[in-house]
């Protein structure tokens, strides 16, 4: 038995997955909200991987896989997409040193702020985090609801709806918003949604410009969804739900972070439910996020 820690190749990113999966259902049930993941296909891991390989690590055992970090950077943001280790091996040192090699990627990338999206639950993860100068920012809400409860009610959102295309105009817009919802440019990601064939992206749009967008995914997830000004996002959430609402999916969510009082003041009054409580933590100065919702916590 030898414990290694060697950067991850495609072919790990199924198995990484999986333990993934089964270390999360580990936590959430351990903790009362019965198992929250479910496996997929790893197409996010793998772009991010053919991107720039320096942000994803394995910690390995005679072949087994036993933990898995994954990092990305844009702008000068880096973000901790995943950081998970096999329940059986926690507690042993193999989080703090997955941690400290994608650290060395925010390092190398120059990177100014550094940010995650961990479970409000997990004192472990947090307490580990703080010790790397990842400090606690803002509650990030799952809500979840039954489709046709949502829909019972919605209000109209003034804002109208266009496609997301791959034009450099488009890009440019989306750039644009971005920087102003988290202060970062996310064109390489957004070109990721766009090939995505389950999620549908939308601008939206008031008179004669474009003040956000939003995506929906044909499992009735919204996001990320950013806006140019704070005082739009209920209004775009609005147009989210509505077009969640007309899918078929079963149930409408949505990640809500707590700083974005009007979204949540309209998830709750049309049925959502708070279903896992997360938390944004980042070095200091940075997640001030009253424009945008994260898609999930490895995609922030
Ligand atoms: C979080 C996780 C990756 C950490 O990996 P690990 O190998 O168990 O962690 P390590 O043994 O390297 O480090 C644990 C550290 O957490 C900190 N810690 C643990 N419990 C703590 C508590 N109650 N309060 C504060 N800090 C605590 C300590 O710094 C501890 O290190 P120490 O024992 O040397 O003092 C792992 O436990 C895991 O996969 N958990 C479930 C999934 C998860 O929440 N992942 C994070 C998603 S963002």
């Amino acid at each position: 038995m030898s414990l290694a820690y060697r950067p991850a190749q495609a072919e790990d990113l199924a198995a990484a997955d999986a333990l993934v999966v089964a270390t999360i259902n580990d936590l959430t049930v351990r903790h009362g909200f019965g198992p929250m993941a479910t496996a997929s296909p790893p197409s996010f891991q793998l772009f991010s991987l053919k991107d720039d390989p320096d942000g994803l690590w394995i910690a390995e055992d005679d072949g087994d896989i036993l933990g898995f970090a994954w990092s990305w950077v844009c702008g000068d943001v880096w973000f901790l997409a995943q950081l998970f280790v096999d329940p059986a091996q926690q507690g042993r040192g193999i989080g703090n040193e997955l941690l400290k090699l994608t650290l060395e990627h925010a390092r190398k990338s120059k990177a100014a702020h550094k940010a995650l999206i961990t479970f409000t639950f997990n004192r472990v993860s947090q307490g580990l985090y703080m010790r790397h100068g990842l400090f606690p920012k803002m509650p990030i809400y799952f809500f979840a609801a039954a489709r046709e409860r949502v829909t019972e009610r919605l209000p109209e959102s003034p804002l109208r709806s266009m496609p997301i295309d791959d034009t450099a105009v488009t890009m440019k817009r989306l750039a644009e918003i971005d920087s102003r919802a988290t202060g970062v440019s996310r064109e390489k990601h957004h070109r990721y949604l766009l090939n995505d064939p389950a999620t549908t992206g939308v601008l939206l749009c008031a008179g004669g410009g474009c003040v956000g967008y939003s995506y929906v995914s044909s499992n009735g997830h919204i996001g990320p969804l950013a806006v140019m000004r704070a005082d739009i996002l209920r209004d775009a959430f609005a147009a989210a739900l509505k077009l969640a609402a007309g899918r078929s999916s079963e149930k409408i969510s949505a990640f809500l972070p707590g700083t974005c009082d009007s979204a949540l003041n309209l998830a709750v009054h049309h049925g959502m439910r708070i279903t896992f409580p997360m938390l944004l933590m980042a070095s200091p100065g940075y997640g001030d996020w009253t424009q945008y919702l994260p898609r999930n916590p490895g995609f922030m």
